[in-house]
C-alpha cells in the first residue's frame, strides 16, 4: 500500500513510471471482467510494459483446450500471467503448472479475488488517514456466499485486530464456515447477521456486494435472494458521517444510484486505487525498481 500511495504521487508527476519495459504480462480472462482486466492492462502500460490478452471468445480454450495447457502456453509468451476463471481453485491448478513463474489470481468461480481485497484495504488506507490502526466497524453486506471478494477481504481482515466484522446476509448466502474458522484461528471480532439496521449506526465502511447470479444452480433461489439488501440514499442518511460506502462493482440493482453524488460513495475511487495497488504488485512481482521515494 505504501509502494501504491508512492506511485499515486509519481503518476502526479510523470504519466509512466517505466520500471517493468520490456516485460510482457498476459491478461488471462476467461470469465468477464471490465475493472480487473482493464486495471491490470492501465497498470502494466503505466510501467512502461506490454500487455497480451487472452479471453474465453478469441482462445483456443473454445475448442476444449485445458487450463493447464492455456497457461502452460501463456508462460511462453509473458513474465507474468494474471487469471481469471470461472472455476474456483483454477490460480492453484495454473500454479502447479508453472513452478516459479507468477500467476495473479484475478477470481476463481465463487473462491477468491485477492488483488480486489488489496484495492479495498487500500482504499479504506487512504480514506482513514493513510493508516490502518484505527478501530474501525466493517460491514461486509449482501451476497457473502459466493462472493469472492469478501472471502479474500475477510482473510485480509483477519490480519487487524482493531477491526470489528459484521457479516450481514440473507440465510442462504451466509459466509462460508472456512472464512469464519479463519477469523476465529485470528481471535478477530465478527458478527454474523441477517439484518442491516441494528449495526448501521456504528458501521464506518459499509461494503455492498451484488448477489452472484452467475454462480446459483437454482434460478429460484436466486430470484428469493436478490433485492433483499438494497443500499439507497437514505440508508447513507442512517450513517455516520464519517463512514464510507463501497462496492467492488458492477452493481446491478443493490446500490442506487441516488448515491452517486454522497460523499460516502467510495466505490468509484476503488478503481483507481485499483490501477495504483496493481502498478506496486507487478512491479513487486516482476522485481522491478519502482524508482519513486515512498
Ligand atoms: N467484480 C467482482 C468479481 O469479479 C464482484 C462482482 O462481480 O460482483 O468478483
Ligand atoms: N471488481 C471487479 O472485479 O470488477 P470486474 O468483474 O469488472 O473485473
Amino acid at each position: 500500500m505504501e509502494v501504491a500511495a508512492a506511485m499515486g504521487r509519481g503518476l502526479k508527476v510523470y504519466p509512466r513510471i517505466p520500471v517493468l519495459q520490456g516485460r510482457v504480462l498476459a491478461n488471462c480472462f476467461l470469465e468477464p471482467s471490465t475493472r480487473t482486466a482493464s486495471s491490470f492492462h492501465s497498470a502494466m502500460l503505466k510501467l512502461g510494459g506490454d500487455v497480451i490478452h487472452l479471453g474465453p471468445d478469441n482462445s483456443s480454450v473454445k475448442k476444449g483446450e485445458t487450463l493447464e495447457d492455456t497457461i502452460r502456453m501463456m508462460q511462453c509468451y509473458s513474465d507474468v500471467i494474471v487469471l481469471r476463471s470461472p472455476v474456483q481453485g483454477a490460480a492453484d491448478v495454473a500454479a502447479s503448472v508453472s513452478p516459479g513463474f507468477p500467476i495473479i489470481n484475478a477470481g476463481d468461480g465463487g473462491g477468491e479475488h485477492p488483488t480486489q481485497a488489496l484495492l479495498d484495504l487500500f482504499t479504506i488506507h487512504q480514506n482513514f488517514g493513510g493508516s490502518l490502526r484505527e478501530s474501525l466497524t466493517i460491514t461486509l453486506l449482501g451476497d457473502l456466499k459466493y462472493g469472492r471478494t469478501v472471502h479474500s477481504l475477510a482473510q485480509l481482515m483477519a490480519h487487524f485486530p482493531n477491526f470489528k466484522l459484521n457479516l450481514v446476509s440473507p440465510p442462504n448466502l451466509r459466509m462460508p464456515d472456512e472464512y469464519l474458522r479463519l477469523l476465529d484461528a485470528a481471535k478477530c471480532r465478527y458478527d454474523v447477521l441477517d439484518k442491516l439496521e441494528p449495526v448501521l449506526a456504528q458501521t464506518d465502511v459499509l461494503y455492498q456486494t451484488r448477489v452472484q447470479k452467475e454462480r446459483f444452480t437454482d434460478e429460484q433461489e436466486y430470484l428469493r435472494s436478490k433485492g433483499l439488501f438494497i443500499v439507497s440514499k437514505k440508508t447513507l442518511e442512517q450513517m455516520k458521517s464519517t463512514s464510507i460506502v463501497m462496492h467492488p462493482l458492477p452493481r446491478v440493482d443493490e446500490l442506487t444510484a441516488d448515491c452517486d453524488d454522497n460523499p460516502r460513495a467510495k466505490y468509484f475511487e476503488q478503481p483507481k486505487n485499483g490501477v495504483l495497488l496493481r502498478m506496486a504488485l507487478l512491479a513487486g512481482v516482476l522485481g522491478g525498481d519502482v524508482g519513486v521515494k515512498q
